[in-house]
């Protein structure tokens, strides 16, 4: 029996973390604290609700109280940190928010953990999950590695690598029995419509244009969702305490190539002829230091804890184009939230 604490998990990654370890394991207690901004939505988790060894409470990671008092109760084996602001154009408009939640809420809940467990460390962990994204920008060739410096350049990544070197600096200085995982782009079901491919497949269905920065020649590498979860199960359960593993699809796109794909899975699913949806690409500003290319070497976690991506990415591409189509209603409630108001700030239109 064991009782983790998994943070946001009502967000996109979260909600197939916490379904992966509810379903998993039946004899574990899940609680997911999520404060459900914007990104939380608990339909995402609809499934689960009546699961006996799973709940949800609504709280921010930022309130000490909030924090102090869940681990008073639950008394938590582990922690699974996920909850976090995590869109770099947000960031770019809005970065303080940022820091808050991901500094200041990563360092509220490791010394939470650190209070709770005051050195009985034994069968204990606590699991930071970030992005490649603090290591910074790749020229055309290299991968980043669990070695590779940090050199984050977006009020997102900035955050992100601070929480890392907090997350560091309580495993050397307390021993607290910490590890950290850094994923590359995720894509899949419960995506919220600001990144790249959920906005793109909401504004194709809905003829809108569909928004390229600069001049599409960014590069990103696609991780399925599910895939990274199961990574994380992995590094949960077999992961060396004070470690880091790099995980990544093994799967680089140049942007303007992936929403190209993109349409034409797009026409095939809707029944429009080939060509169609294409039409709708529009190349707009650039991002304010859009990084030119992320890739990630992920041989670490394949050699020691034997993962390796599961799906195709054309595959996996059809997948998620088949689960927004036939969950029409899921993107209707969002966009009636505040979404309107943030497109028309961040795209003009
Ligand atoms: P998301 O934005 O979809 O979800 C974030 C969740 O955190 C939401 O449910 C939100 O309500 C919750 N949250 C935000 N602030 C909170 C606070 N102060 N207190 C409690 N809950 C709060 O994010 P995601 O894409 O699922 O990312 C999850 C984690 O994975 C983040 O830490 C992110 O940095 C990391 N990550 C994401 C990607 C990616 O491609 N999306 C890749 C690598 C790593
Ligand atoms: P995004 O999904 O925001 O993820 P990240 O910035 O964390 O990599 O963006 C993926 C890529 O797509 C990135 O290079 C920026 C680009 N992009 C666009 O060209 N247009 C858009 O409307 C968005 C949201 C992103």
């Amino acid at each position: 029996m064991k009782t983790i604490l998994i943070t946001g998990g009502a967000g996109f990654i979260g909600s197939h973390v916490v379904r992966l370890f509810v379903n998993k394991y039946p004899q574990y207690k899940i609680v997911n604290l999520d404060a459900l901004t914007y990104a939380g939505n608990l339909e995402n988790l609809k499934d689960l609700e009546f699961k006996p060894n799973y709940e949800f409470v609504k709280g921010d990671i930022t309130d000490l109280k909030v924090v102090n008092r869940l681990f008073a109760n639950y008394h938590f084996d582990g922690v699974i940190h996920l909850a976090a602001e995590s869109h770099v154009d947000r960031s770019i408009s809005n970065p303080l928010e940022f820091f808050n939640t991901n500094i200041l809420g990563t360092v509220t809940l490791l010394n939470a953990a650190r209070m709770e467990w005051q050195g009985h460390f034994e069968g204990k962990r606590f699991y930071h999950i970030s992005t490649d994204e603090v290591y910074g920008s790749l020229g055309s060739t290299g991968l980043f590695t669990e070695s590779t410096a940090y050199d984050p350049r977006s009020p997102y990544s900035a955050s992100k690598a601070s929480s890392d070197h907090l997350v560091r600096a309580y495993f050397h200085t307390y021993g607290l029995p910490v590890v950290i995982s850094n994923c590359s782009n995720n894509y899949g079901p419960n995506q919220f419509p600001e990144k790249l491919l959920p906005l793109s497949i909401n504004n194709i269905l809905n003829n809108r244009p569909i928004p390229i920065y600069g001049k599409g020649d960014n590069i990103r590498d696609w991780l399925y969702v599910e895939d990274h979860a199961a990574a994380i199960d992995l590094i949960f359960h077999e992961g060396k305490n004070g470690d880091t593993y790099n995980i990544g699809g093994i799967n680089e796109w140049k942007n303007i190539d992936l929403i190209y794909l993109l349409c034409g899975v797009m026409d095939a699913e809707l029944g429009r002829a080939a060509g169609t949806s294409e039409k709708l690409i529009t190349f707009v500003k650039d991002r304010a230091g859009h990084d030119r290319r992320y890739a990630i070497d992920s041989s670490k976690l394949m050699r020691e804890l034997g993962w390796k991506p599961s799906l195709q990415f054309e595959e996996g591409l059809r997948k998620t184009v088949k689960w927004y189509l036939a969950n029409q209603e899921w993107m209707r409630h969002i966009l009636s939230g505040e979404y309107e108001d943030y497109y028309h700030k961040q795209y003009g239109e």
